[in-house]
C-alpha cells in the first residue's frame, strides 16, 4: 500500500456536506480509500468539515471497524471460538503468526495481509476455519 496523500481525500470530503452528520460515512469512505485513518487525516477531515479534532478521534476509537493503523490488502482471520479450538484453531493461529511474522492485528511488512483472530463466524460443522476477508475456509490445515 502507497502512502496516501491528503489531496486523494479532498474529493471525498467534497462529495459530504460540513457538519457532524457527515462524519461517519466519510470517514468509511476515507477509510476505504486509504486503508485507514491516521491522526493527521483526523485532523484535516475535522478542519474540512468545521467538527472539532476531538470529536473526530472518539468516532474513529469507538467503533470497532476503523483502524488507526494501516492494514494489509488482506485480512486473514482465524476463529477461536469453541468448535475451532477444539479442531486446532492454535496450531493455524501459530503456524500463520510465524509464516507471516506477525502477532495479533499485525500487519505483514509487504502490507499484504492483517492477521487477526474472530469469535464463531458460524460455520463450526466446517472447523477450523480461517477468513480471507469475506471468503470462509473450512477444515484448513496449518
Ligand atoms: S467456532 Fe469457529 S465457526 Fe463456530
Amino acid at each position: 500500500m502507497e502512502k496516501y496523500h491528503l489531496r486523494d481525500i479532498l474529493p471525498i470530503i467534497g462529495e459530504y456536506e460540513k457538519g457532524p452528520g457527515s462524519l461517519i460515512p466519510l470517514l468509511h469512505e476515507v477509510q476505504k480509500k486509504i486503508g485507514y485513518l491516521p491522526k493527521e487525516v483526523q485532523e484535516f477531515i475535522a478542519e474540512e468539515l468545521g467538527v472539532p479534532y476531538s470529536q473526530v478521534y472518539s468516532v474513529v476509537t469507538f467503533y470497532s471497524f476503523f483502524t488507526m493503523e494501516p492494514r494489509g490488502q488482506h485480512t486473514i482471520s482465524v476463529c477461536t471460538g469453541t468448535a475451532c479450538h477444539v479442531k486446532g484453531a492454535e496450531d493455524l493461529t501459530k503456524s500463520l503468526k510465524d509464516k507471516l511474522d506477525v502477532e495479533e492485528g499485525g500487519t505483514s511488512d509487504d502490507r499484504k495481509f492483517t492477521f487477526n483472530t474472530k469469535r464463531c463466524v458460524g460455520a463450526c460443522s466446517k472447523a477450523p476455519i480461517v477468513m480471507v476477508d469475506d471468503d470462509v475456509y473450512g477444515k484448513v490445515k496449518p
